[in-house]
């Protein structure tokens, strides 16, 4: 059993209180196929034989990765008074990433494998023997670690250990955006490689704007881009994704009290989203930038393990002071009540859309015996499920399918609702446990009379004769 720890009264796992194995409900194969097959996630460009790291969401995922946005921006901006929105562009002025420290600091180290070219993280092969690199090392530092454990490190794809030496590879992707010189090397501009620069930059913007003080939040959620070097963790590390991130603006004094806050938030908030508490842990990092007060990572127990799925971090007043100096910009804020000049200390959620929906479908994939059968069901919490109810006449006769047509209509004014008349009754019912519906509405003959239907519950199976004209108020009542 792990420490617990407390944050406000809630108390939590700091350490893991399981060791790192990994999540038994689900291997990562099974869900990977599951995903293609149902259209949850497509790899990209696969007619042209694909693009490593990059994955197309397809017409289930869509869905899914918009309800869970919308659970984040819902939990982050709409409930809250003193947190607000934004949306900035993936393209800012290429100084930024130089005060950030992203052009000099945001590398990963990297080798390849002389024998099949593979190229890896260090510290992910490190990490594999038990070794743990800090991520401060510099080049030598880390290749002298390589070397030093070398015997005991194979390539992942071909077995051997033959290694080119440990090089740190910038993860930001560049573009030509405005440049028609033809040369790429000359005033490079990037990608965002995360989102809250775009934050901090409008930090003076959105102050006098909403008028609000600090403390005070921005969020907002948006596509990222990193040269990531492993390209073998299907959403779990993409070099196109996006992210959800939250900067909080404080009074230096009060950076940790708020700092305990939001760590007690963002715990809750898996909770609501409905995730299984026992495949959460904090994870406290012991090797802390220089200007970072504090940092816990939240873990989920992936198909893999306990892995990072979101960052919070307590960052102090770098981030304003950097801005401040690079752009001679005055970022100080001034205290309308008390007058106090300061820049403000700054703590962050961070969390990927991607790595969210990939606990979330770890989590809701269930396997049961049925009738001697094996019912495949992905127990979606109902606010995030991509369809919440489907349509399913008994026969496809006019007779039955006309009315089902016009039902499943009215439904899809207030929900994405499916509609399905091929094959018998128990397969649709089973397709539709596959993708996650709450709800089936079967239309069958004695609709045509009782003007009833029968709703199938997804988890429990059990099934109701609801009216139709009490259809809407049931399902309102029972997908809240
Ligand atoms: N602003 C802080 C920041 O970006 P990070 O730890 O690099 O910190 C935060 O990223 C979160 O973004 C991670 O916890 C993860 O959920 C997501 N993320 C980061 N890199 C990712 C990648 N290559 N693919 C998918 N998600 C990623």
């Amino acid at each position: 059993m792990g420490k617990l720890g407390k944050v406000g009264t809630v108390p939590i796992p700091i350490f893991p209180i399981f060791p790192n194995y990994p999540n038994m409900n689900v291997s990562m194969d099974t869900l990977v196929t599951l995903c293609k097959t149902r259209g949850f996630v497509f790899p990209s460009s696969e007619i042209y034989g694909g693009f490593a790291a990059v994955y197309d969401y397809g017409q289930l995922g869509v869905e899914l990765a918009n309800n869970i946005k919308r659970a984040w921006w819902k939990a982050m901006v709409q409930e809250r008074d003193d947190v607000v929105g934004l949306d900035s562009a993936i393209f800012m002025h290429p100084k930024i990433w130089e005060a950030s420290g992203h052009v000099g600091g945001f590398s990963d180290p990297l080798t390849e494998c002389k024998s099949c070219h593979t190229r890896s993280r260090v510290d992910h092969l490190l990490e594999d023997i038990g070794v743990v690199a800090d991520e401060k090392m510099s080049e030598e530092e880390i290749n002298d670690l390589f070397t030093a454990n070398i015997k005991k490190i194979t390539c992942p794809k071909c077995g051997k250990t033959d290694f080119t030496p440990v090089k740190k590879f910038n993860l930001l992707v560049q573009s030509n955006l405005g440049n028609f010189s033809g040369d790429l090397t000359k005033d490079p501009v990037y990608l965002r490689g995360e989102t809250c620069q775009g934050i901090y930059v409008n930090f003076e913007n959105v102050l006098v704007s909403s008028r609000k003080r600090v403390p005070f939040g921005i969020a907002q959620i948006g596509k990222a881009f990193r040269n990531e070097i492993t390209a073998r963790q299907f959403i779990f590390r993409t070099r196109e994704f996006e992210q959800m991130e939250m900067q909080y603006f404080t009074h230096p004094d009060q950076e940790m009290v708020e700092y305990e806050k939001l760590r007690q938030l963002r715990w809750q908030y898996y909770l609501d989203l409905g995730i299984k508490e026992e495949n959460l842990q904090w994870h406290k990092h012991e090797n802390l930038v220089f200007y970072a007060k504090e940092a816990y990572d939240i873990e989920y127990r992936f198909p893999f393990g306990f892995k990072e799925l979101e960052g919070v971090h307590a960052r102090g007043n770098y981030d304003l002071t950097q801005h401040s100096k690079f752009s001679g910009h005055d970022l100080d804020y001034k205290d309308p009540i008390t007058g106090e000049k300061y820049i403000p200390h700054i703590i962050e959620s961070s969390v990927g859309v991607g790595r969210t929906m990939l606990a979330v479908l770890t989590d809701a994939y269930h396997e049961e015996e049925v009738e001697g059968e094996t019912r495949l069901v992905m127990k979606f919490p109902k606010h995030l499920a991509p369809f919440k109810v489907a349509v399913l006449p008994l026969s496809k006769k006019d007779e039955l399918s006309v009315p089902a047509r016009e039902l499943a209509q009215k439904l899809r004014k207030t929900w994405m609702t499916d509609y399905d008349e091929t094959q018998s009754i128990g397969k649709r019912y089973r397709r539709q446990d596959e993708i996650g519906t709450p709800f089936c509405v079967t239309v069958d003959f004695e609709t045509l009379t009782d003007n009833a239907v029968t709703v199938r519950e997804r988890d429990s199976m059990k099934q109701e004769r609801v009216p139709i004209a009490e259809l809407e108020a049931y399902l309102r009542k029972n997908l809240e």
